[in-house]
This record gives C-alpha cells, structure tokens and sequence, in this order.
C-alpha cells in the first residue's frame, strides 16, 4: 500500500461531510474520496442487518479503488458494521462512536449531566450500551435519537431556521436545560448543527463531537504505518454519492464549503 493512494470516507448520506472538512483542515496533503448513501438514507431508522449489509457495499466499492484507510464518518453504521468489516479487511478502519468520555472528561472528576443525541439505531445497538455502562456510575446520562436532524440536513432544509429550531424544541424541551452539563453530537449530520445548537442552549451547556478525536486518531493510524501523505503531495476532495442528483451533488458541495 502506498502513502499517495487516497483514504475513503462514507456516511449514510451528508453527515460525513462534517468529518471531510475535520481532515482536510487536519492532513491538507491527502487525497479524500467521499462516498455519501444518500439514495438510502437515512440508516438510523433501519435495522443493524440492513446497515451491515450496505456498509460492506461501501467498503468493497473502496477497496476495489484501493484506499490506503477508510473512515466510517458515521455513529450508526460503526455501531452496526464496523466489527465485521474488520474481521473481512485488512485495511486500517477507522470508526466513530459519540464522544460521551470526552463529555464526561471536559468535568473534570465532577459527575456530568450529558445528553447524547444519536440515531435510533446508534442508541439501540450494543456498542452504544457497553460505552454507557463505562460512564453511567459516575456520570447522569440522557440518550435523546433525533431522527428528524437527519432528514433536514438530507433534504437542504438546514438554512431553514424555523424547521431547525422546532426540531430542537421538539427534541430537547422536556430537559431541565439549565442543569445540563453538554449535549454530545452523536451523529455527523448533527455536527452541522452546532450553531443553532449554541443558541438554543444555555450558555453553561458545552456541546461536544467526535470530529476532531477521529481525525486525531486516523493521523495516528497511518503514521504507525507510515502512510501519512507527503508534504509536497496535493490534497484534493473528491464527493461522490448513490443518489446522482445534481440536487445532492450541489448540497454536498456547499456543506463541504460552508463553516456552519
Ligand atoms: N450520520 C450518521 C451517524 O453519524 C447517520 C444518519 C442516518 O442516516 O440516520 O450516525
């Protein structure tokens, strides 16, 4: 495996894009090819088996363009596939979970109130309940699924900010916001959101992701291995997506180039 052939990333649909943009701004030099499902969004409602199996279309149609790594940019297809993708590949996969020790960390050692927003499916699967029971002696945590962020960001309503801002009141007001520690941003489509998230919330409420924490750990994996692009190499995105649309292909772009 070379250092100059590209890492591939995926997602459910636009979410991963969020992730695009952590890595581009973390590893200029590499070259991304992103594959977007949006032609079967969303996974959060679907079940494991059906995630599992769209995964593995995914992963063979990357490794038949010889990624040198694969990111799943993508809470609920990680927690439904990535094991047993794994156990078929041998090319390095890096996965995403929600950031809930990052959130339970930014305490200090003082008991956290975190709500973890995710898909469904992230909060049902067995994944979701080991990471849980790590932190639920010390810590209070609150599992909210929002569905709806998803279908939002997929169908270009995210600048819309009446439909954004009854979502969250749908979502987060039967919490006690003002004795909220952080919400987690569980999902990659949510992490668009962080916005409207900060001027939703109380000022006191941190609002954590895993964007940066995987890039970290990405960087990490290919120079143990010694396929971290060159510095003179030229880093370049390359979006790609199963529904063709030029609707889809427009948003992706703009996602890719927006700071929101
Ligand atoms: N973006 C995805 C995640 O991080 C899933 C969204 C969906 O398709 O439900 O979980």
């Amino acid at each position: 495996m070379s250092s100059c052939a590209p890492i591939g990333v995926f997602d459910s649909g636009l979410g991963g894009i969020s992730v695009v943009r952590e890595l581009r701004e973390a590893m200029p030099n590499e070259r991304i090819i992103y594959f977007g499902d949006s032609a079967n969004a969303p996974y959060g409602i679907k079940t494991p088996q059906e995630v599992r199996e769209l995964s593995f279309k995914i992963v063979e149609h990357f490794a038949s363009l010889n990624v040198k790594a694969i990111v799943i940019a993508c809470n609920t297809a990680t927690s439904a596939a990535v094991k047993d993708l794994r156990e078929h590949y041998s090319m390095p996969i890096i996965g995403m979970e929600p950031a809930l020790k990052l959130a339970c960390d930014l305490g200090g050692g003082k008991p956290q109130r975190v709500i973890v927003a995710a898909t469904p499916l992230t909060l049902k699967e067995r994944k979701f309940a080991e990471l849980m029971n790590r932190f639920t002696q010390d810590h209070q945590i609150f599992s909210r699924p929002c569905p709806d962020l998803v279908e939002i960001v997929e169908n270009g309503d995210l600048g819309n900010k009446n439909i954004v801002m009854s979502a969250l009141h749908k979502y987060f007001d039967s919490y006690d916001l003002n004795n909220i520690d952080s919400v987690v941003l569980g999902c990659t489509h949510f992490v668009f959101y962080k916005s409207y998230f900060r001027e939703f919330l109380p000022d006191c409420v941190k609002i954590v992701d895993g964007n940066a924490g995987t890039i970290h750990h990405l960087k990490s994996v290919l120079d143990s291995m010694n396929l971290l692009a060159d510095k003179d190499d030229e880093g370049s995105v390359l979006l790609t997506n199963s529904d063709s649309s030029d609707r889809i292909a427009k948003l992706s772009q703009s996602l890719l180039n927006s700071d929101c």
